[in-house]
């Protein structure tokens, strides 16, 4: 065999190498997160990022074909809609945080909304305890732990509660001022010769 062909088949090795080598990771990958996907997730936490909301057919079919919680993190879009229903709505719990830069904001806090009974109750039992979980909590399961709660205060401060709640008050407006100082920046960026919005 000459040096050519020797060379030749060297290099064809050598691909076929790092070809079966990609094709075996490929599939590894592939295996593992079928599986993990499959067997070990329980829920999916999704952001609606900077008031756009999230593709929620989608992500909803995904939910119901694996039997997964869904969460939705609504700290950017209060008040934003998909399809004409408010984001937080559509998953088994919604979050808003009122953190400083959030349309309605209390300094600091939250809130978490559900219609599962289930859901409420033990998210009491993790931020609270005593009168409000006397208060709240129901069921035989959870009541007993009333008292003390699940031993977290994750309570937000009163008066970050009435500044967010009066907020909300005016939360319609505030997303017109939203909207407009976007199409404001929006209109200014597209001017700009060397800049395109996407
Ligand atoms: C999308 C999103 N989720 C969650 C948080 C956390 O909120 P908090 O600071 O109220 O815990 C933030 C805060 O900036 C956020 O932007």
């Amino acid at each position: 065999m000459g040096t050519k062909t020797r060379k030749k088949h060297r290099k064809f090795k050598i691909f076929i190498l790092i070809f079966s080598l990609l094709l075996i990771i490929g599939i590894s990958i592939f295996l593992l997160c079928y599986y993990v996907f499959d067997i070990k997730t329980k829920a999916v936490i999704i952001t609606h990022m900077w008031g756009h909301p999230c593709e929620m057919d989608k992500i909803i079919e995904i939910c119901k074909k694996y039997n997964l919680f869904l969460i939705e993190d609504c700290s950017h879009a209060h008040g934003a809609t998909y399809k004409g229903k408010k984001v937080g709505t559509f998953g088994d719990v919604g979050c808003f945080s009122f953190q400083a830069n959030k349309i309605v904001t209390g300094g600091c806090g939250g809130i978490m909304i559900t219609n599962d009974e289930e859901i409420y109750e033990r998210a009491c039992l993790l931020g609270h305890f005593r009168n409000r979980c006397f208060d709240s909590v129901k069921s035989e399961k959870y009541s007993k732990y009333s008292n003390t709660g699940f031993g977290l205060n994750y309570r937000i401060h009163p008066l970050a509660a009435t500044i967010a709640f009066n907020q909300f008050k005016d939360l319609d407006n505030r997303i017109k001022i939203r909207n407009k100082n976007l199409n404001y920046l929006s209109k200014k960026i597209n001017d700009c010769f060397i800049l395109k919005i996407v």
